[in-house]
């Protein structure tokens, strides 16, 4: 367990965790009039510079929990603090990987990319040689010009990406960031996003259906339960950094981590 997890494990009131999550409940409107309670009494905690994954079964509220948190939706009960404050008072850039891809249709791979060091005011000066990087390491070179809809599924999402490393934001939220993508490629994203976590120390919550992903990225794992989802189990992953996925495949602590997430979420609470 590091340092920041045990923090949170064994102090009973952290008092200012990066991103607090307490007694949280959100509900949809219904066609009918009505509401639908999506998420309900979730409570969880990241540290600064801490990587959360959050697992649980389709439609338990796991993109509801990233959009509250992004200020897209509003909760109904309990608080939501970013560095304790409101998300009203929050000044930290929150970086937002949607589950949809959310790519401008009319502009070029480039361009979709430049927005974002657009709108985190990043000098014009390195804008560019910014997006040229993101552009080689994202795998996207001689695709510059080209349109959304004329690349893959997992291009697009590789684009997404670059958007939102290019917004360099404090916080990151990412819905299910790499599950249009080819096994492979997928690893070598999941090795550049620990690369830049590493290096800017930045807190992650990264929602995915894959649990080995979760495992292989993570500090900790969340469980959510079905909806309306709440956390029902933290677990700590306590594997040596830097990890190589790998090799991390080979180490029976890797597979008892991910059995033991699978019996959560085979529990169904
Ligand atoms: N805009 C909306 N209006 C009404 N209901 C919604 C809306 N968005 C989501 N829901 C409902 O809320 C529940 C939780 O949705 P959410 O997208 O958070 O699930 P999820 O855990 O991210 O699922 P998945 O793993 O399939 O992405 C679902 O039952 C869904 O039908
Ligand atoms: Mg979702």
């Amino acid at each position: 367990m590091n340092a920041v997890a045990r923090h949170l494990h064994h102090d009973a009131a952290p008092t200012k965790p990066k991103i607090g999550f307490e007694g949280v409940d959100v509900a949809y409107p219904t066609p009918e009039g009505g509401r639908i309670p999506v998420v309900s009494e979730a409570s969880f905690a990241v540290g600064k510079g801490e990587f959360v994954s959050i697992v649980g079964p389709s439609g338990c509220g796991k993109s509801t929990v990233l959009r509250v948190l992004s200020g897209l939706l509003a909760h109904e009960k309990g608080t939501v603090r970013i560095n304790g404050r409101s998300l009203e008072e929050n000044r930290e850039r929150i970086g937002f990987m949607f589950q949809r891809d959310t790519l401008l249709p009319w502009a070029s791979v480039a361009d979709n990319i430049r927005i974002g060091a657009e709108l985190a005011n990043i000098a014009h000066e390195r804008r560019d040689a910014r997006v040229a990087e993101l552009i080689g390491f994202l795998r996207l070179s001689g695709f510059e010009k080209h349109r959304p809809h004329q690349l893959s599924g997992g291009m697009r999402q590789r684009v997404a990406l670059g958007r939102l490393l290019a917004f360099e934001p404090h916080i990151y939220l990412l819905d299910e960031p790499f599950g249009a993508l080819d096994a492979q490629t997928k690893i070598a994203m999941g090795r550049e996003l620990l690369r830049v976590w590493s290096e800017y120390k930045r807190s992650v919550i990264f929602v995915t259906h894959d649990i080995e992903e979760a495992v292989t990225l993570s500090d900790r794992v969340l469980v959510m339960s079905p909806r309306p989802g709440h956390i029902v189990r933290d677990i700590a992953v306590d594997l040596p950094r830097p990890r190589d996925p790998k090799q991390l495949r080979k180490d029976a602590r890797f597979a008892d981590l991910v059995d033991a997430i699978w019996s959560e979420l085979d529990a169904g609470h």
